[in-house]
């Protein structure tokens, strides 16, 4: 199986807002398993969709430690039901987004519904390393990076780095 390549910032793709999934079919999950050995191999916790090129609201995820037998897990059409408090994710990261990590303000608690891989009904109450996790998978479904979520001053300069380096090559 060829690895699904990645789309990477500035990509316009990765700005654009998904869709709901309405049949959990065959192809749904066969782009599930691709985006899963994608994330394992890149190596990542999270990968949404529309970072493989797909404009779907789907998204995979594993905080389990990389020593630790592999937990899967898929979300889909997810959205943020409710939040509280506030924290900083620090030195956040995305495979869109090379070479850069910064800390973000993120809620501190989150409620998420959506749907499992088989349709039925999820709803996850998430804190800490997990909370970050989602807000970050699910604002990619929204079209929005973690450096859309930084000071301007930061992300210019990561926008000043990035188009340096493509006139380079
Ligand atoms: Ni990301």
């Amino acid at each position: 199986m060829t690895i699904l390549e990645i789309k990477t910032f500035p990509d316009i793709f990765l700005s654009k807002p998904t869709k709901q999934i309405e049949n959990i079919d065959g192809n749904i999950q066969h782009l599930i398993e691709s985006m899963a050995t994608a994330m394992y191999e890149a190596p990542g916790v999270g990968l949404a969709a529309i970072q493989v090129g797909h404009d779907k609201s789907l998204l995979v995820y594993d905080i389990a430690p990389r020593d630790e037998k592999r937990e899967l897990q898929v979300l889909i059409n997810p959205r943020i039901v409710s939040s509280e408090g506030t924290m900083i994710s620090e030195d956040e990261g995305c495979l869109s987004v090379p070479d850069f990590r910064s800390d973000v303000k993120r809620a501190s608690q989150i409620l998420v519904e959506g749907l499992d891989r088989e349709g039925k009904p999820l709803r996850i109450e998430a804190e800490g390393l997990l909370a970050v996790v989602l807000q970050h998978e699910i604002d990619h479904l929204n079209g929005t990076l973690f450096i859309d979520r930084i000071s301007s001053l930061k992300r210019q300069m990561y926008k000043r780095r990035i188009q340096k380096s493509l006139k380079i090559k």
